[in-house]
């Protein structure tokens, strides 16, 4: 069977993880019956510079007619002074409202190898870490009414019923398949969206008898995540609260270089993509670590190919490579030995099952 990659390679180290990461992918995939055809196109910076827009009709349109959307990272230093409807990240956004992506599933995942590079006490984290945070995508502070004038400014956050209860799904159908806990992030003491928000999660909680769900503020979250991270499982929250606790619950797993992420919506059509941005700063020195990327196509052939098969093999050649000591700087302690961008990737070839 043939499936349409859409693949967009973005700016900074974004082309060179989804270069490895495709070698991975055609790896992976060979002798599966699974072949993808990969399209690239152009978004954020290098589509400023080149179309005149970050994000070009074309590129939508490619991502819309495909099976799933393989992305990098976008924007950098160069287009930061740009006036805010040219900005790169516009390209994101466009991506995820226009292809109606509002469940953005982000697992952090400490692998016991890596658990020295855990920022916490090793007593906060014994018996590794594995929570996932739902974030909602194309509601809220991002997409609501925004203003500006000479001396003044305003966002709004804004939800109806219906986009809260369609991410709650999201949250108990995750949390279904693993620890039936979730906790729901807001901040319901100040915010009426939260409040409404509160009131559906736990509407939608009620068809899920299996599931207990718990309520916690926004601020207690974050510091709970650094207190004791153990006692997450599912985290769902709106799409501001959810940006800032990805990164946070992806820092404390010891690098963001090895969070992926799947943009979902309604039907199988996703988008993948680290969690971390384009790095400029080590752009192109072939030394960003390509793992984040390569278990967010793990995420597309589960989530958008219903390949499960092969999304286990390529996560469990990620593990091996890690067990066997493989290293991007990113990950490497103090006198351990580094690789390179493309030598993790022939480190995660060299242990697939083909
Ligand atoms: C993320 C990023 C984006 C966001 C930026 C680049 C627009 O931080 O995917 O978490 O805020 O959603
Ligand atoms: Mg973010």
């Amino acid at each position: 069977m043939e499936k349409r990659i859409a693949v967009i390679p973005g700016d900074g180290i974004g082309p060179e993880v989804i270069g490895e990461t495709l070698r991975v992918l055609d790896c992976a995939t060979q002798n599966s019956g699974l072949k993808l055809a990969y399209t690239h196109y152009l978004a954020g910076g290098c589509a400023i510079d080149e179309k005149g827009c970050p994000l070009p009709d074309e590129t939508l349109a490619g991502a819309k007619n495909s099976d799933a959307v393989l992305l990098g990272a976008v924007g950098g230093w160069k287009w930061d002074a740009l006036p805010s409807d040219m900005r790169p990240e516009n390209a994101l956004l466009g991506l995820r409202a226009g292809l109606g992506l509002f469940a953005n599933v982000r697992p952090a995942l400490l692998y016991g190898e890596l658990a020295s590079a855990c920022p916490l006490k090793p007593s906060l984290t014994e018996g590794g870490l594995d929570i996932v945070v739902i974030r909602e995508l194309t509601g809220g502070l991002y997409f609501g009414k925004k203003e500006r004038g000479e001396t003044w400014a305003y966002d709004t956050m804004r939800y109806s019923d219906e986009e809260v209860r369609r991410i709650a799904h999201v949250a108990m159908k995750t949390a279904m398949g693993r620890k039936k806990q979730v906790v729901s992030v807001d901040k319901a003491n100040i915010l009426e969206s939260s409040r409404l928000w509160r009131k559906v999660m736990t509407e939608v909680a009620g068809e899920y008898p299996e599931i207990t769900l718990s309520h916690m503020y926004v601020d207690n979250a974050a510091m709970q995540l650094v207190r004791n991270p153990k006692q997450f499982d599912v985290i769902v929250t709106e799409n501001m609260f959810g940006d800032i606790l990805s990164d946070e619950a992806a820092m404390i797993t010891g690098s963001i270089g090895m969070l992926p992420s799947a943009s979902l919506g309604a039907g199988t059509l996703g988008m993948y993509e680290p969690v971390h941005g384009s790095a400029p700063d080590i752009a192109g020195q072939g030394i960003a670590n390509p793992l984040a990327t390569i278990l967010s196509a793990a995420m597309m052939l589960r989530y958008s190919l219903g390949r499960e098969d092969i999304a286990k093999n390529i996560e469990n050649a990620v593990r091996k490579a890690l067990e066997n000591g493989a290293r991007t700087k990113d990950i490497a302690l103090a006198d351990e030995k580094t690789i390179s961008t493309s030598q993790m990737a022939e480190a995660v070839i060299g242990f697939l099952e083909v």
